[in-house]
């Protein structure tokens, strides 16, 4: 980030968007030292509305009308590209982007995801964290790379699973965890305290052997 100019982030954001609200507004309280450049979505979602009502361009690309994955991300790629921004951002964006998607954006793409990763990569996390009998479940913020849910780890926050959890209670609470630990990696990204090789994720110069790991005890 040059002092003074703003860290432009493209977010892609496919339902509620309620981490989207948190990074607009994290946005709004920064003084234009982070601006969300646009939103991207692949369903008529909440998302877009939020985008909207914040004054942020909002697109919505359906893969309806698209032949396959590659032609939907080379569409998406183009339209991101134009307004080239310093970091791509997944908040709840349920597709899985290609090969050459990743190869295009590859040092600046992050991704949240509600487990504490490498654990319970994919969907249904929750239900699957309590079909487990885990102790802990978490979110993590991490380097997209073209294995899914397995790209370098940023931030990671672990909180207690209590007794008497279901499904709805801990994607609460993990919404929580995801609000303090999103725009921390988007600002960590921004000051380039935390950058992508390619390979590895680095942490002010040094290679970092997992993610800043935090703890909720929530
Ligand atoms: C978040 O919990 C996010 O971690 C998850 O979707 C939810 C979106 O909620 N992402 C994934 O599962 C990606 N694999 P939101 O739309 O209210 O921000």
């Amino acid at each position: 980030m040059t002092a003074g100019v703003p860290f432009d982030v493209v977010i892609l954001s496919s339902g509620e968007g309620t981490n989207l609200q948190n990074l607009i507004d994290h946005a709004a309280r920064s003084h234009d030292r982070i601006r969300i450049a646009a939103v991207f979505s692949d369903h008529r979602s909440r998302s877009l509305e939020r985008a909207r009502d914040a004054g942020i361009a909002a697109h919505h690309l359906s893969a309806k009308g698209f032949a396959d994955r590659e032609a939907y991300d080379a569409a998406l790629g183009d339209a991101i590209e134009a307004l080239e921004p310093d970091l791509i951002v997944l908040s709840g964006f349920m597709r899985i982007l290609g090969k050459a998607f990743v190869a295009r954006f590859g040092d600046r793409i992050i991704n949240i995801h509600p487990s504490l990763l490498p654990k319970f990569k994919g969907l249904h996390t929750h239900r699957r964290v309590l079909d487990a009998g885990d102790a802990f479940h978490g979110a993590t913020v991490h380097f997209v790379t073209e294995a899914l849910d397995a790209g370098p780890g940023i931030i990671q926050c672990r909180i207690p699973v209590l007794a008497g959890d279901d499904e709805a209670s801990l994607a609460a609470r993990i919404h929580e965890v995801e609000y303090m630990i999103f725009p921390r990696a988007v600002e960590w990204c921004a000051g380039g305290l935390v950058q992508f090789t390619g390979d590895e994720a680095v942490f002010d110069g040094m290679p970092m052997i997992g993610p800043v790991q935090v703890k909720h005890e929530s």
